[in-house]
């Protein structure tokens, strides 16, 4: 099998496919990765380079940035970002490329997944126009379904193999190679009618996340105002058995997924003549917690004090992880320069952003803001020091010198 893209989604498919017994081609054009990977280095915290050597080792895995390797494969699947573009609308560039540079080389009988997570439509509307325009005229027969990506970095329970699968595809000779495909990788495949279901359900999964996070987000300022810890709130009402799922309240939403694929299904209902008012809302309660965040952390700060020092801890978008793309600390910390703030960040995941370096625990600050709980993040040290720190993380509760959020 073929897989474009080799980041956060491709390279653990990758790696899923060597263990069900595929030979893998990783495809990515971005050479430096590419080499990277091959060297033995795993760009993504999910692949040990131990797992990635072995798999490079075994010659049931190679990366490449030869598109022409698809030549070889029986199963493509494209792995590739959806972002947003400058008007934070759905930019199927990439999408766009990686259907353009695989068609010239799809063999016959070829399955051809996207895994990219999409507005419905995007497989019927795009990628097979794309690939049915370009493809070898030798090459009669191409198959194509859609099998959006459910995979959470960092979660040491859920992972490819064990996380069911959606598959939606065009017709019944497609929809049987796809099952047959994801039955050999994963323990669970569920069948959907059609593409647009699978890519649908996707859009859902991530929008009932944006819309509960920014509830809660919402109710936390409320019941802040009202001096109610929020945290008792959502323990007291996960005590019910049924129909009640505990979110907490942070400083916003990050990743490529859940603050992106929300504007993608609000995108996709202003193209049918209606609007997602519930989604746009959620959006906008998250988008100004980073804010409410900074006006919290400052508030700790003795007001005579007119530049206070804020260090903030964590600045990926979760734990267990390095990744920064759409992190809402970017926001906070805006914020915090805005209001006068001298800022230092530590997080041992990341050594480097927005052209400074991850400061240590030592740093004198007024206040810290625990934004993201890393691991190996040493806090009792800080807290010892008596430190005042704003928790976002719900994770030093009741420990002296700690205002939840
Ligand atoms: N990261 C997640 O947690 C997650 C979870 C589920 C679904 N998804 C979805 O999966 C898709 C991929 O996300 P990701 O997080 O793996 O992205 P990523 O940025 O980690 O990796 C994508 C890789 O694709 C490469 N690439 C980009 N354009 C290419 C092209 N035209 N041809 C070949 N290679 C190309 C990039 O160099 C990069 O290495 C997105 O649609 C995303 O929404 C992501």
């Amino acid at each position: 099998m073929a897989i474009v893209g080799q980041g956060y989604v491709g390279l653990p498919l990758a790696m899923a496919a060597v263990n069900a017994g595929w030979t893998v081609i990783g495809i990515d054009n971005f050479e430096a990765k590419v080499s990277q990977i091959n060297s033995g280095k795993s760009p993504v915290e999910d692949i040990s380079d131990v797992q990635l050597q072995a798999a490079l080792k075994s010659g049931a895995y190679k990366a490449t940035a030869e598109f022409s390797e698809v030549a070889d494969a029986s199963v493509i699947t494209i792995c590739v970002p959806t972002p947003l573009d400058d008007k934070r609308e759905p930019n199927l560039s990439l999408l766009q490329s990686a259907a353009t540079e695989i068609a010239p080389f799809v063999s016959n009988e070829t399955l051809v997944v996207s895994e990219s997570t999409s507005y419905p439509g995007t497989l019927r509307d795009i990628i097979i126009p794309t690939v049915e325009s370009l493809k070898p005229k030798d090459s009669v027969k191409v198959y194509y379904a859609s099998a959006p990506e459910r995979v959470n970095p960092g979660d040491p329970i859920w992972n490819q193999k064990n996380t069911p699968r959606l598959v939606g595809a065009i017709d019944k000779e497609s929809k049987s190679r796809a099952v047959a495909f994801y039955q050999s990788i994963c323990d669970a495949v569920v069948s959907v009618s059609t593409p647009e279901v699978a890519e649908a359900a996707k859009l859902l999964e991530n929008t009932f996340r944006l819309v509960n996070i920014a509830m809660v987000n919402e109710l936390n300022q409320i019941c802040t105002a009202a001096g109610i810890n929020i945290h008792e709130v959502i323990d007291a009402a996960s005590t019910k058995p049924y129909g009640f799922m505990p979110f907490r309240p942070g400083v916003g939403v990050g990743g490529h997924c859940i603050p992106v694929d929300p504007l993608y299904l609000a995108w996709w209902a202003r193209q049918l003549g209606s609007r997602a008012l519930f989604v746009e809302s959620a959006g906008s309660i998250n988008y100004l917690m980073p804010k409410y965040v900074a006006q919290r952390a400052i508030g700790l700060v003795d007001p005579s004090i007119k530049n206070p020092k804020i260090l903030i801890l964590g600045v990926a978008y979760k734990p267990g992880v390095g990744d920064v793309r759409e992190t809402p600390v970017s926001e906070l910390r805006d914020h915090l320069l805005l209001s006068g703030a001298d800022v230092a960040w530590h997080d041992p995941l990341v050594p480097t952003w927005k052209g400074s370096n991850s400061v240590d625990l030592n740093w004198q600050c007024d206040v810290a803001i625990l934004a993201t709980r890393q691991p190996g993040m040493n806090l009792e040290r800080l807290i010892a020091k008596g430190v005042n720190i704003l928790d976002c993380t719900n994770s030093l509760n009741g420990q002296s010198g700690v205002t939840a959020l």
